[in-house]
């Protein structure tokens, strides 16, 4: 990872309790002392900073804006139970974690990087003094591969535990399990902190053995809460008339924060708030609007966070992305849609799938929860009082709808066993055996019952991606085309590079002229080759519709992939125009991705059964190819396969063929295993389905 150079000013911290010699890096800036000490957690100050020394595990409870984020890292800094050692804080989202970071250097007056610092996926802002750090969860779950102790830190806290997002949820079982080996064996004591902004922290309470909570009450500024007054059909329509019902009425410099479900939703948003601030009847300020989503690159998930020009409203709008956490400077005004866009995954078919969905009122409450920091604020619900009561009370945490491969790699890269874990919230057991299964079907381990990884698993852990593609990854240097699969995975791993056009918000026709046959993921690979010989790279996004920013990130991401290349000594190799290579390597990674086309023109997914389409994003999506291979599906109005590539059938009959005599092998030492079965019985299937095509293709003799 590439550490960022600053220049560093001297920190003396002294050896002794420096809290009535508060060393001078580490005092509060004048601007801003007023604002903190009034505070609600300033009135705790004293009680937590007692608390935080004697205990060694502790629960923070409070509502949001009370300080909890901000504040409680800095009250141990400046008290020094850290001991002079390194305090992490973990964020489930980058956004909060760098702007966080941000704002708390800027209270001691000091550049970030220093005292304080931040450190996410691809990015790491920490310097030789940093004493405080702001860090996503999945960050600090990947420092405990290789550290499991996490020995360099003497606090950790585990912020916004409520969200329980499947990374926050392992921590919980990793660091309790730290400390007390650290105690057993006499090592740097380990505090643990676990902040969170919803009422039921019995949970967390009894599963860190009965640790004591601590409630910060009172909020400062005042949020007056507003239901539709019927029941709500079209959120989107509520949402756009309510911004401009308050547009003509409040001044300003009263920003507004929508709350939608996801990328297009929120660019048609823009687009139509764009459209109707032009027509002469529309009254009020000029208008900046900021769309703010999770695949972003940071760079421009930070721009919300700039001020606008005196006399124009801002007006962002945004996945549940913005829920937590973070505090947007102006927001006067939420409007929240109910809705959300979540990914579950379906552990009988073994399929991701990306639905929207209703919010929980915990959800309704830390959207509110964005105003009523600075100044009061006022929160407007695109859904009636009843339709909020009929709400489930608290999200379902990630650990029971994510594919837990993941998961299982990080475990067993740190010699932990998935299926006796000390889990807060144990998932099922099937969920397990799938997830060890897809392990052993990509390699990482050599046995589905195994516990330890193979080479490529401890190669695939150590990869900040999805296990698929950190399998394709290590596959593409047997196939020679390393190069081209480091940029197709990072521009996976960005955003839709696709800006929407005013004719097609979707793309696909900007697609259309960077067309590949064989599909979306050499169409994306041929916008890469183009951005890159292109001179001016601004005008040639702007003049094809595609967003600079998101290519600037995929390229950074490369780079960062590049140099984990070279730790693993692999070779960068490049293809050339054999795009073959590409889509058989590809296969390596996404097999159980793979559709076949049925007579009544729908796909079926071969390892799931379901029926689905082509997504019209797809350059695919008119031409009704055979067989193909995709990246996931997406269900909206119908069941929709996305980034699709064109496979040869040939191809993936050999690929089954091989698979088959895999799942074959593993009958012997499991014959009556009932999946294995049916696993047998299922590529059988496919294998003579598609031999059957292969051979109606091949001319008479
Ligand atoms: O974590 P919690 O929700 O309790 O609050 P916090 O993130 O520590 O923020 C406490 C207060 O600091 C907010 O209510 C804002 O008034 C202020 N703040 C700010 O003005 N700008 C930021 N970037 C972060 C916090
Ligand atoms: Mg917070």
């Amino acid at each position: 990872m590439d550490k960022i150079s600053l220049k560093f000013n001297t920190v003396n911290v002294s050896d002794g309790d420096i809290s009535r010699n508060c060393p001078s890096e580490l005092k509060i800036c004048d601007s801003l002392a007023n604002a903190i000490n009034n505070l609600p957690i300033a009135d705790f100050k004293d009680d937590l900073v007692e608390q935080i020394r004697t205990l060694d595990t502790m629960i923070i409870l409070g509502e949001t804006g009370c300080g909890k984020t901000t504040q409680i890292p800095k009250y141990i800094l400046q008290n020094n139970i850290n001991r002079n050692e390194l305090i992490v804080i973990t964020q489930p989202r980058r956004i909060a974690a760098v702007s966080i970071a941000q704002r708390v250097a800027e209270e001691l007056n000091q550049i970030c990087g220093n005292t304080v610092g931040y450190k996410i996926r691809f990015q790491n802002v920490v310097g030789p003094h940093s004493k405080l750090i702001y860090a996503t969860d999945g960050t600090l779950l990947r420092e405990a591969i290789n550290d499991e102790l996490l020995l360099k830190y003497s606090v950790i806290i585990l912020d916004e535990a409520h969200e329980r997002t499947v990374t926050t949820d392992i921590l919980f079982g990793v660091i309790q399990a730290a400390q007390e080996k650290r105690d057993s064996q006499n090592l740097l004591p380990l505090k643990v902190i676990i902040m969170s902004a919803a009422l039921d922290v019995d949970h967390f309470s009894v599963y860190f053995k009965n640790a004591p909570v601590f409630h910060i009450e009172g909020r400062r500024h005042k949020i007056d809460i507003f239901h539709a007054k019927e029941d709500v059909e079209d959120y989107y329509f509520t949402c756009l008339v309510t911004v401009f019902n308050i547009h003509a009425e409040a001044p300003p410099q009263e920003a507004i924060l929508i709350f939608l479900t996801g990328q297009e939703e929120i660019e048609k948003m823009a687009q139509d708030i764009s459209n109707i601030s032009k027509n002469p009847e529309c009254v009020g300020p000029n208008i900046c609007t900021h769309t703010l989503y999770a695949a972003a690159d940071p760079k421009s998930q930070m721009d919300i966070f700039t001020p606008v020009s005196k006399g124009t409203r801002k007006i962002i709008i945004s996945t549940n992305i913005a829920e937590t956490s973070i505090t947007i400077p102006g927001i006067k005004y939420v409007i929240d849609s109910g809705k959300v866009k979540i990914k579950s995954f379906n552990h009988v078919t073994g399929v991701n799938i990306l639905k929207v969905e209703t919010i929980s009122q915990e959800q309704a409450l830390q959207r509110a929860g964005r105003v009523g920091r600075e100044l009061d604020g006022v929160c407007y619900r695109a859904y009636s009082s009843e339709q909020f009561e009929k709400m489930k009370k608290s999200t379902v945490p990630e650990i029971h709808r994510c594919n837990l491969s993941a998961v299982s790699l990080t475990l067993l890269a740190m010699n932990k066993n998935p299926r006796t874990f000390n889990f807060i919230d144990q998932p099922e057991e099937c969920a397990i055996k799938k997830s060890l299964e897809e392990l052993y079907d990509l390699g990482a381990i050599s046995d589905p019952s195994s516990l330890v990884l193979t080479d490529v698993g401890q190669k695939m852990s150590l990869l900040p991606l999805d296990p698929r593609y950190s399998k394709i990854l290590l596959s593409a240097e047997k196939f020679n085309c390393v190069d081209e699969i480091l940029d197709i995975i990072a521009l996976l791993s960005t955003d839709n590079i696709f800006l929407p056009c005013s004719s097609n918000s979707n793309g696909y026709e900007i697609k259309q002229k960077f067309f590949s046959s064989c599909g979306d993921h050499i169409t994306l690979f041929n916008v890469l080759r183009s951005f890159n010989s292109a001179k001016s790279k601004q005008n040639w996004c702007r003049d094809n519709f595609i967003s600079f920013r998101a290519m600037d990130f995929a390229k950074h991401i490369k780079t960062q992939l590049l140099s984990m290349c070279s730790m693993f000594r692999i070779h960068v190799s490049s293809c050339g125009q054999d795009m073959d290579k590409v889509r058989k390597c590809l296969i390596s990674g996404l097999f159980k991705n793979i559709a076949f086309l049925q007579p009544d023109k729908r796909y079926c997914a071969t390892s799931s059964k379901q029926r689905c389409l082509i997504h019209p994003s797809s350059v695919l999506h008119k031409s009704l190819p055979y067989c193909v291979l995709f990246t996931e599906l997406v269900e909206s109005s119908e069941l929709y396969m996305k980034t699709v590539t064109l496979l040869d059938p040939e191809c993936t009959t050999r690929f089954n063929i091989e698979y088959y005599f895999q799942v074959e092998a593993a009958l012997t030492t499991s014959p009556d295993d009932p999946e294995l079965l049916k696993l047998k019985k299922d590529l059988k299937e496919v294998i003579e389905l598609t031999t059957e095509l292969i051979k109606s293709q091949l001319p008479d003799d």
